[in-house]
Order: structure tokens, then sequence, then C-alpha cells
């Protein structure tokens, strides 16, 4: 443990896409545990897209930030908590948090499974991407999807957890070339498209000529234009994210064809994954026998040192993560 902790406050509401000059690093010495409380020394930060949208308004200026992280009980004055116990709680972007016992959950020990898993893949991306699939676009085996953001947390779990699920076929769209080759190389997919070459709507039929199923998305914007256009009688439409969005607030709405939505009887439905945390042991009973055959991976992108996680975050917004963005302990 360092003498120091470090906290991440944000200083000042973005205009568009977030500069790194709007956090500031406040340093504080390790705080001390009162009764009833524990100090946890943490390991794995999530950073994320909603972080963005709470930098508008969400996020107190010149305060410690939320964010879902994992950490080790380092220190202990609650019998509910024993030193060495890892944990995951919302205390994120600060090295160090004092915790009560009701605001953590326990990290069940999956052998063979990686800590950070419990962040990505099991965590709140990969329940999200469960949620998506069997409670709102409730697959069927066979059918085919489209999956925007493809390349991301959300995104990879929901190719790799389709497929599992007896998926037809399996595409996805991304911002680079680099990560469509990913995505169909590694990820499961069957196809996937740079989304920055073409118009959506074009790129899409090219890829799913006979139109898909089901459409998780991720992005908003024309990607939901585009899907509402090739999706078949009975398709639905999971709304996850609006990631096209949160930069740009002033974008223009989405067009799409509303008479779609009637003639071919589409349902289009968004979810908050915290209206689902039942779900849950749901999802360890489902992935963690997968991650032990080794027929699912967590796709993650792993940047080293808290110091960096302002950087990691701007990152991700910019599409520089392939996976789950986690920033790990140095
Ligand atoms: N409903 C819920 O409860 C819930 C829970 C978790 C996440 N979400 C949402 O799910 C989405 C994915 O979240 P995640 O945590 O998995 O993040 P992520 O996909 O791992 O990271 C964000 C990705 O968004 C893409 N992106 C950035 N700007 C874009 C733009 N203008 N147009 C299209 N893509 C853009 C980038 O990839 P490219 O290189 O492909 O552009 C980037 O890698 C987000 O919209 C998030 O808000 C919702």
């Amino acid at each position: 443990m360092t003498e120091t902790a470090l906290t991440v406050h944000q200083t000042a509401r973005p205009t568009g896409f977030p500069s790194a000059d709007q956090f500031r690093f406040a340093e504080s010495p390790v705080p001390e545990p009162d009764p009833g409380t524990a100090l946890v020394a943490n390991l794995y930060w999530s950073v994320d897209p909603y972080h963005r949208e709470l930098m508008d308004g969400g996020f107190a200026l010149h305060a410690p930030l939320e964010g879902r992280t994992l950490g080790r009980v380092v220190a202990s004055r609650t019998p509910s908590l024993a030193e060495g116990e890892i944990v995951f709680h919302r205390q994120g972007w600060r090295t160090h948090a004092v915790v009560r016992p009701e605001e953590v959950r326990r990290i069940p020990h999956h052998p063979g499974v990686p800590l950070s898993a419990y962040l990505s893949v099991l965590g709140g991306t990969g329940l999200t991407a469960y949620v998506a699939l069997t409670r709102i676009a409730r697959l069927r085996r066979g059918e085919d999807l489209f999956v925007s953001g493809a390349a991301g947390g959300v995104g990879t779990a929901t190719g790799r957890f389709a497929r599992l699920l007896g998926a037809g076929r399996v595409i996805g769209s991304t911002g680079s070339a680099e990560k469509a080759a990913y995505l169909t190389r590694k990820a499961g997919y069957d196809a996937a498209f740079d989304y920055r070459t073409a118009p959506v709507a074009d790129l899409l039929a090219r890829a799913a000529p006979t139109g898909v199923d089901v459409f998780v998305d991720n992005v908003g914007g024309d990607h939901l234009g585009a899907a509402i256009g090739a999706l078949r009688e009975r398709g639905r439409v999971v709304r996850v994210g609006t990631i096209s969005q949160y930069n740009t607030p002033d974008a223009p709405p989405v067009r799409f064809d509303h008479a779609d939505v009637v003639e071919k009887s589409l349902r289009v439905e968004g979810f908050l994954v915290k209206d689902h945390l039942d779900a849950q042991e749901e999802l360890y009973d489902f992935a963690v026998p997968h991650l032990r055959s080794g027929a699912l991976v967590a796709d993650e992108t792993v940047i080293d040192g808290f110091e960096r996680i302002v950087e990691a975050f701007l990152l991700m917004l910019r599409g520089g993560n392939t996976g789950k963005i986690l920033v790990r302990a140095a």
C-alpha cells in the first residue's frame, strides 16, 4: 500500500469531446477505516461511456467520482469484511476507498477465472449483453443478429454470448478495419464492417443482404435508422446505448421509416442493466463454465497504472479499446 491515496476529481464541464484538463488527481493520506467500515485498496477500475454522460452534470465538480471497481480489503473494523477479501464496489476513480459492508459485493471464487473478468464479461458489461439477448431480444436459436459498437465491451460479449446461445449469422459494426478483422477472426462474428467507410445502411445491406432478426444497439444515430430498415418481420431492436451522441448533443435526430415498425411488427425496447441485477447469478451459471472450457474468452484492453485512468477513459471514447477497457493497479 502506498502512503498517499489518489482520487480523481472532475474540475470543469465539457462541451463536446472531454479533455484531460477537465480532471485533476487529488492527493491525500490513505484514509483510516472508522468502526463498522473497511479500507479497500483498489486493484481494477472500469471506465465507462456513462461516465461521459455524468460529466455533463451527474458528477459533482471537485469531488470524488463513482465507478465500478474491484479491490482488496487491507484493513477492517467490521466483522463482516475480512482483510484479504476481494470485493466489488462503486467508489472508483481512486486508489483507496473506505466502505461499509452493505456497499460492497463479494466476488465469488470460480477457479480458473481471472479477476478482471468480474469487471468485464462477468461484470456489468457482460450482464448488459446477457440481458439484451435473453430478456429483451429473447433471442431464439438460428436467429440472425446485428450488433453496433460490436468491438467494445458490451459488443464483444454480445457476439460471443449470441454464438453460445445458438444464434444464426452474427454481424457487427465498429470504427476501424483492424477492429472489424478482430471481430471476425477472434470474437465469433460472421461479418463485420467499419462504419466510417460508407453509409451504415449500405454497409449493412452488403453484410446482411437478407436482413436480420435482432439488432442490439450500442450506438444509436445512423445505425438505428439503418437497422430498422434491415429488420425482418417480428424483428427486435434492443436499445442499449447511444454513444454516437454523448459527445455531440446537437446531433440531428435519427431518421427511419416509422411505417416499418408497424408493417414489420417490430419491437423496440430499451433497458438499464441496474434494473436486471437479479440476473447476475444466471450470468455466472451460463458464462463461467464456458470461460473455464475456453469456449468463452473475455475481450479486454487493460491499461496499467491508476495514474493513466483519465487517459484510458478518453481512449475508450475515441474507440481505442477492443473489448472492455479496464485500468489495473501497477
Ligand atoms: N443500458 C445499460 O444499462 C448499459 C450498460 C452498459 C453500457 N451501456 C451502453 O452500451 C454502449 C457500449 O458500452 P461499453 O461499456 O461496452 O463501451 P465500449 O463499447 O467498450 O466503448 C465505447 C466504444 O464506442 C465506440 N464509439 C465512440 N464514439 C462513437 C460514435 N460516434 N459512433 C459509433 N461508435 C462510437 C468506440 O468504438 P468504435 O471504434 O467502434 O467507434 C468505443 O470503443 C454505450 O452506449 C453504453 O452507454 C448501456
